[in-house]
């Protein structure tokens, strides 16, 4: 019994763990295959002591990915907003949008929503999706207690689009989290991605399980005759619709700055987030006469406030190592609200970073953040240290396993470590790359077995010393390892109360049989090995060999001996692949355990070449792409970027880097940049993800 109280708890706080990571870091640390199997072996465990079922995750919102909704097309298409930084955007806005009335309002930090009323009922709710096609969110909006499931009042329109955010309210969130905490396990960081979360679930019993609210802004398809966007919310506030009472009426551009700024200094006392104010037109006829351009309305701003900044005290400085040996100190800080989320760890990148910054072990710092962008520490509050600060030294020995660290190259700022063939920290890193969705896709190799497969536990040897070996690996290397329980931020070992590390038996259940993790890795690494060329390409670890270059280097050579055989110039000459690359491929293989690796994985049956590849240079691609030069830029929703660069490659195109007046379109996603800027300067064609999928599923229908 308590040693299944003990593995309850366990498996309670790496549930919530990944779950946290997944829902508000976006970050998958296990593979959806190890997630679930975790999740399988909590509810049996439940199911035999249903007394300690109370408070677990098992009982609240899915850890599931988003599953696929049905697409709506919206009457109106769901606009963006054009932002303004300062004073001076701002008031170049005015100039070209008029002298007022201006309506102002907060901005609120949620995800946009589109309900459809028709003669007064509510029949749909869909997300933006790409502005012009959404997801059917209808029975998951439905539990959202202030969206009215039928209007109030009478002579309502035939159909209405109403636009707006949902969110939740600070102190709902908080109560969400403090719920989580009692359970044992991780809060939840930021309410913009956990409402989106909660939102976006298949089953809407968990939705209404979560008290999400809205706040409505607007409209779409709607045929009026109201004058102005203040109407029109005095309207939508008597038909039952939850409006914002922080909206004004301001007179002239003066009037609308004070609001802006008011807000700012009073952010935090709203119920909920905001990103910033939005300032709309007041008049309709104006705003139909600005009009708008392809992505935002001309008559609406949305005034962004600046990224938020909290002190916090610098409790360590350590240093994790990564898959291809690189020493990154981080900070380790006492856990600190910014900008909507929980931070703990921040990135310092090496140690000219962590001098040029000043700070000590045992500063205040200021810490930085904005909206999703990493979280960054600006420097040391000098006035507030007491003497007993310490300088970080960079250490010069890996922490895991001892060997001296050193730069790459001479003058190289970053240290790494050299023992890339049997470092623990390297191992483990390559191991659950190999099974990542770029590489091999193994769905039972993620982080967790990973870090099983290559821990050093005395007295006994991991069963993987290096990657040559996976393809062998049998059931009874699995059975008997015991493995440390790692804390997947920092990759260190956990404890128990007593101090001690924490081991479980990994691969093995109670009675002595094989875990579900065991079959289902050596069921997949069997499929593994006839997996495409490129994908294993991608699972050596060969430095800037990603899957677009992967891919470009399988569909050239056909087969890993080609490719290893040929010289620097000849790898060079490959579309896609430049010197760097060439020279990167070339050490990779004159290392001797790398021509191990390939000769092991040979032996254990993985198919090192394409089958009815004619041999170097005789495949060129048809497809929908052929002979395009596609860039991909920003964050992509539905896969990675590398994964949409494999789709142009497969058909045919080239997934480049940089925008030139070669560059047949863009695909670009939120958080894009000066490649966006550039091919706006150029008048290049610019689509979302969705339209993308949307012109590859329409051409392979
Ligand atoms: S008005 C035609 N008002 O911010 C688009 N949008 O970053 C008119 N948002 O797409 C949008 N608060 O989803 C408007 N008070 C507000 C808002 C707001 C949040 C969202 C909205 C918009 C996004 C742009």
């Amino acid at each position: 019994m308590s040693n299944d109280a003990e593995r309850i708890d366990e498996l309670r706080i790496q549930i919530e763990r990944f779950r946290t990571a997944y829902y508000q870091e976006d970050q998958t640390l296990v593979s959806d295959a190890e997630y679930d199997l975790l999740e399988k072996e909590l509810k049996e465990l439940e199911g035999k002591h249903p007394e300690l079922i109370e408070n677990s995750p098992t009982q609240r919102v899915g850890g599931a990915a988003a599953e696929v909704f049905s697409p709506v097309t919206h009457l109106d298409p769901m606009m963006s907003l054009d932002n303004a930084f300062s004073v001076e955007e701002f008031l170049a806005w005015c100039q070209r949008a008029g002298s007022g009335p201006y309506l102002c309002e907060p901005k609120i930090d949620g995800l946009a929503l589109s309900l459809t009323y028709e003669n007064g009922v509510l029949v749909k709710a869909a997300t933006r999706g790409d502005g012009s096609v959404g997801e059917d969110v209808t029975q998951n909006a439905l539990t959202i207690q202030n969206i009215p499931h039928r209007l109030k009042g009478e002579k309502h329109p035939v159909v209405v689009e109403i636009r707006g955010e949902v969110f939740f309210e600070s102190k709902d969130f908080e109560e969400l989290n403090a719920g989580i905490v009692a359970a044992g396990g991780k809060p939840f960081a930021n309410p913009r991605n956990c409402a989106s979360g909660s939102l976006r679930q298949k089953d809407a019993s968990v939705t209404a399980s979560r008290p999400l609210k809205m706040l409505v802004h607007g409209f779409g398809a709607w045929q009026s005759d109201l004058e102005s966007q203040s109407q029109v919310y005095e309207l939508l506030t008597a038909w039952g619709l939850p409006t914002t009472k922080r909206y004004l009426v301001a007179q002239d551009e003066k009037e609308a700055f004070d609001f802006i700024q008011n807000l700012q200094a009073t952010r935090h006392d709203i119920e909920h987030e905001i990103d910033g104010a939005v300032i709309k037109v007041d008049s309709l006829s104006a705003q139909a006469e600005l009009g708008k351009t392809s992505r935002a309305p001309r008559w609406a701003i949305a005034y962004k406030y600046p990224p938020e900044q909290v002190n916090t005290k610098l409790l360590d400085i350590k240093v994790s190592i990564g898959r291809t040996g690189r020493a990154t100190p981080y900070a380790v800080l006492v856990p600190v609200q910014v900008a909507g989320s929980e931070v703990e760890f921040a990135t310092l990148h090496n140690q000219d970073q962590v001098k040029a910054k000043g700070v000590l072990i045992g500063d205040t710092v200021v810490l930085r953040k904005a909206g999703d962008v990493i979280p960054e520490i600006l420097g040391p509050v000098v006035a507030l240290r007491d003497g007993t600060e310490k300088e970080f030294q960079m250490p010069s020995r890996c922490p895991e396993c001892q060997s001296e660290l050193a730069p790459a190259a001479e003058g190289d700022v970053d240290l790494r470590c050299p023992n890339s063939r049997s470092c623990p920290a390297q191992l483990r890193e390559r191991i659950a790359y190999i099974g990542s969705r770029s590489a091999l896709d193994i769905e039972a190799l993620g982080y967790v077995s990973a870090s099983a497969l290559t821990q050093p536990l005395e007295p006994k040897d991991p069963p993987l010393t290096s990657e040559a070996g996976l393809f062998s690996l049998k059931l009874e290397n699995l059975l008997p390892i015991k493995s440390l329980v790692l804390d997947p931020d920092t990759g260190l070992p956990k404890h128990d109360s007593e101090g001690k590390p924490k081991i479980v038996d990994f691969f093995q259940k109670k009675d002595g049989s094989p875990s579900e993790v065991a079959l289902k890795l050596l069921a997949n690494l069997e499929e593994a090995k006839t997996k495409p060329l490129w994908r294993i390409l991608v699972s050596l670890s060969i430095r800037h060999v990603g899957p677009v270059a992967a891919r470009a280097l399988a569909d050239h050579f056909g087969s890993t001996t080609a490719i290893f055989e040929a010289s620097a110039e000849e790898l060079a000459e490959v579309e896609g692949v430049g010197p760097t690359l060439a020279s990167s491929i070339s050490e990779w293989i004159s290392e001797p355990w790398h021509k191990e690796i390939l000769k092991s994985w040979e032996e254990a049956g993985v198919q090192l070449h394409t089958p009815g590849h004619l041999g170097p240079g005789s495949v060129t691609k048809d497809g929908l792409f052929k002979g395009l030069s596609i860039v991909v830029t920003g964050s992509m929703e539905s896969m990675t970027r590398e994964e949409i660069e494999a789709l142009v490659i497969e058909q045919g195109g080239k997934a480049a880097s940089s925008v030139s007046k070669k560059t047949a379109f863009v695909v670009a996603g939120p958080g894009a940049g000066s490649k966006l800027s550039k091919a706006e300067e150029l008048g290049i064609e610019v689509i979302t993800e969705q339209a993308f999928l949307q012109r590859l599923a329409q051409s392979t229908q």
